[in-house]
């Protein structure tokens, strides 16, 4: 964990990595808040606010470890008991749990695209100010994601939708710097004069 006020802004930023591998202490009272209003930052075409965190901590993580585990046995019946167990145990033991909820209006003008784009601009907000306070985080979903029943417990009736869950803790190693994908090879400058390309796809002719 890097003390954020000796590290310029954009250096936090690019530093930032997901894990899983979490311990106690989560983000609590007005920290916890402040980061969620992190998420309530981002750009939300037609302000239409469609994001929904719902926060399961504390004694609430075993019960809902177990809803995850009947909705997977709905969505992904052939899913291997191993793979259900490490589901239960991620939800269970993981010291917070948001749920990304997507509050979602089809009949509006703004596209419903666009509308679960802020969502998930809202949840890497959330992940960079979990960071940026010390905390660590990574962004899980699955089929199980899909589950009305499961949907419902979190206020999500249809045709409001989820993003997938923050698991959310303390990195319990130092964050590990993954090596990442050259920046060059995803940008290009267009000119005028040709319709661009990337070296990134270039590999791939
Ligand atoms: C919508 C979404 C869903 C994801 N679901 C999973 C998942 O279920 N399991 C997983 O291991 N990683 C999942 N990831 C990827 C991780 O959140 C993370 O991006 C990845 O581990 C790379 O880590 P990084 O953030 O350090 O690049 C998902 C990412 C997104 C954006």
């Amino acid at each position: 964990m890097t003390q954020a006020s000796s590290v310029p802004p954009l250096d936090l930023l690019l530093e930032r990595s997901s894990t899983g591998d979490l311990v106690a202490p989560a983000p609590q009272g007005d920290v916890l808040v402040r980061i969620l209003s992190a998420g309530l930052r981002a750009p939300d075409h037609g302000h239409l606010c469609p994001w929904r965190y719902v926060v399961i901590a504390g004694d609430a993580r075993p019960a809902f470890a177990e809803h995850v585990v009947a909705a997977m046995g709905r969505q992904e019946p052939d899913a291997p008991e191993k793979k259900r167990e490490k589901r239960r145990r991620r939800f269970s033991e993981t010291p917070m749990i948001i749920a990304l909820g997507m509050h979602l209006r089809p009949e509006h003008k703004v596209p419903v695209m666009e509308q679960e784009m802020a969502v998930a601009a809202g949840a890497m907000n959330v992940l960079n100010a979990l960071h940026m306070e010390g905390f660590g985080g990574v962004w899980v979903s699955g089929g199980f994601c899909e589950d009305r029943a499961l949907l419902s417990q979190l206020g999500l009736d249809a045709p409001h939708r989820l993003a997938g869950f923050l698991l959310v803790g303390t990195a319990e190693k130092p964050e590990r710097a993954r090596e990442r994908p050259e920046t060059g090879d995803y940008m290009a400058f267009w000119t005028g004069s040709e319709p661009v390309t990337f070296r990134a796809d270039e590999r791939q002719r």
